[in-house]
């Protein structure tokens, strides 16, 4: 199965819905601080894809959830998800001058201001979370928190993988230990959050323990395929379309399946999982189309 060329055009579409819905959320102060809020809204604003408010979205609709009552935990992950993105390109960790096409926050404003941008995204992620209109339950709206705090902090989340990403290059492993332990980071560092994406949008829906089952193995497979796939373009890809800087991570010595296995056996691998993650959702029958030609996108996308 290839994606349908058409997932391309219907994650566009959501985009540009999504986008449409960013300045609601901002409302600038007038005082000297709103150096941050320029500064948040800045890195929220230039490019990006969209893919994890798409899944939330897309997961979400399939319990007959709408745009708008998905819209918070989506907008909620985006910028989460941006905040990872402008602490991961500062001079302490990768070094990135380009993201999403444009200059990193950090060389558009400064260092200061990047990082307390990120924490301003981060903060604000969870104000947003926790308002009534992200979910009228507030027992589901609790645990829907509990579940983003989980997937992006330190005790086996998207912190804890940051963490490991950092330190692996440096590491002595056991040879053998080496695709357990890549598994592992890619899973924390980038999986977590694509699996917030999927799972949120469950939860939202009330699906029931078999189909968030499901869902859950889905989103563990494309979130690693995904990281693979980043780390294939990071040595194949078109620096123009991709939007950031490539070939980072040979030079920055990052532990990757592409430097284990080579390119081929590194796509093959990305390649089963994401098969197997649409056998993982066929129970929902073409209510899932979206979800199976989003996976196929992940691995064949060229930024
Ligand atoms: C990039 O994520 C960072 C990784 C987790 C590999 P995306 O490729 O989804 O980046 P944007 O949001 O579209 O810029
Ligand atoms: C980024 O992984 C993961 C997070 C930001 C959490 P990478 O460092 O490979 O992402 P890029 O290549 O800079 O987008
Ligand atoms: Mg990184
Ligand atoms: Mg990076
Ligand atoms: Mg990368």
């Amino acid at each position: 199965m290839m994606s349908n060329n058409n997932i391309k055009e219907i994650i566009r579409q959501y985009a540009v819905r999504f986008n449409q819905e960013i300045d609601r959320f901002f409302p600038f102060p007038e005082g000297p601080e709103k150096r941050v809020t320029e500064a948040m809204y800045y890195s929220l604003t230039r490019g990006g894809k969209r893919l994890r408010p798409f899944l939330v979205y897309e997961t979400a609709h399939l319990f007959g959830i709408d745009f708008s009552s998905s819209l918070n935990v989506a907008m909620s992950l985006e910028m989460l998800h941006t905040y990872s993105l402008i602490h991961d390109d500062l001079p302490a960790m990768d070094d990135d001058d380009i993201r999403r096409g444009f200059p990193t926050c950090h060389k558009q404003f400064d260092e200061a201001t990047a990082i307390i941008a990120g924490d301003g995204l981060l903060t604000y992620a969870f104000e947003i979370m926790s308002r009534p209109s992200t979910c009228n339950d507030a027992a589901t709206r609790c645990r829907l928190i509990e579940m983003l705090a989980n997937a992006a902090g330190a005790f086996n989340g998207m912190v804890s993988g940051q963490m490991l990403d950092l330190i692996a290059s440096a590491y002595n492993y056991q040879q053998e230990d080496e695709e357990d332990i890549i598994k592992h980071i890619e899973e924390m560092k980038t999986g977590r959050l694509l699996r917030y994406a999927v799972e949120s949008g469950a939860v939202l829906g009330g699906a029931s323990d078999e189909e968030l089952k499901r869902l859950v193995r889905y989103s563990r497979k494309i979130g690693i395929a995904f990281q693979i796939a980043d780390d294939i373009l990071d040595m194949t890809g078109d620096e123009r379309k991709m939007g950031k800087t490539l070939h980072k991570d040979e030079a920055q010595n990052k532990l990757t399946f592409v430097r284990l296995y080579g390119l081929d056996s590194a796509q093959q691998i990305a390649r089963n999982m994401i098969q197997s993650a649409c056998e993982d959702i066929d129970i929902f029958g073409s209510g899932a189309d979206n979800l199976k030609n989003l996976a196929f996108y992940i691995i064949e996308r060229d930024h």
